[in-house]
């Protein structure tokens, strides 16, 4: 896989097959945030999701929801990973999620997917009004800290998001 010709583009039908192949490995590790679709429903109706996708809102925050640009990576016409930027905060996106959010499908891991979706993102975050993005990633997600880090993520804070949970770091990237 040459991670130099990774490119991120607007979901597309024509990804139909590896995009499905990766959401199933990602329903098979379980996180809690992604990726919750029913793979029949899409395999019979691939072209309403794509739809959603090209128009979509943070319906999962409980706050108004705002607009999101969603991105698929591709290398070679293979789907590898996804990265979504909201346009803006909501009270909720404040304390988890904040601008950008970003999954490398299992198969594709440990080779420059995440980094290189994140750096092809902030041009892209920029042109959508926004100057200095928020990241947010759990206290030990050593991959996430690495890849905003590199990115130019300034780390602004660290703290528990709700009682018993996690420790969260929030990072900020001057754009
Ligand atoms: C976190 C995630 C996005 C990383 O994607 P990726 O494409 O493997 O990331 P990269 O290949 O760009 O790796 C970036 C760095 O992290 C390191 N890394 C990747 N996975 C790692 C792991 N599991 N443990 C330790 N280091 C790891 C890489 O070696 C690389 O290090 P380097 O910069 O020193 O070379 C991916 O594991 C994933 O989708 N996880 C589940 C969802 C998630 O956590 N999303 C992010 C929420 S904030």
């Amino acid at each position: 896989m040459n991670i130099q010709k990774i490119k991120l583009i607007k979901p597309t039908v024509e990804l139909k097959d590896t995009f499905l192949k990766g959401l199933k490995e990602f329903q098979q590790e379980k996180l809690p945030w992604v990726m919750d679709f029913k793979i029949d429903e899409l395999e019979k109706n691939f072209d309403d999701f794509v739809k959603s996708q090209l128009n979509k809102k943070t319906l999962w925050t409980k706050d108004t929801p705002v607009d999101e640009t969603e991105l698929w990576a591709v290398i070679d016409k293979t789907y590898v990973g996804r990265i979504s930027i909201r346009h803006k905060l909501n009270a909720d996106l404040l304390v988890m999620g904040g601008h950008i959010g970003y999954d490398t499908c299992p198969s594709y891991r440990r080779k420059g997917v995440a980094s290189a979706m994140l750096k092809k993102s902030l041009p892209i975050a920029k042109q959508l009004g926004i100057f200095e993005a928020m990241l947010t990633c759990n206290d030990d997600n050593i991959a996430s800290i690495k890849i905003i880090e590199k990115n130019g993520g300034v780390l602004k804070e660290r703290k528990v998001q709700y009682k018993g949970g996690p420790i969260k770091r929030y990072y900020w990237i001057n754009l």
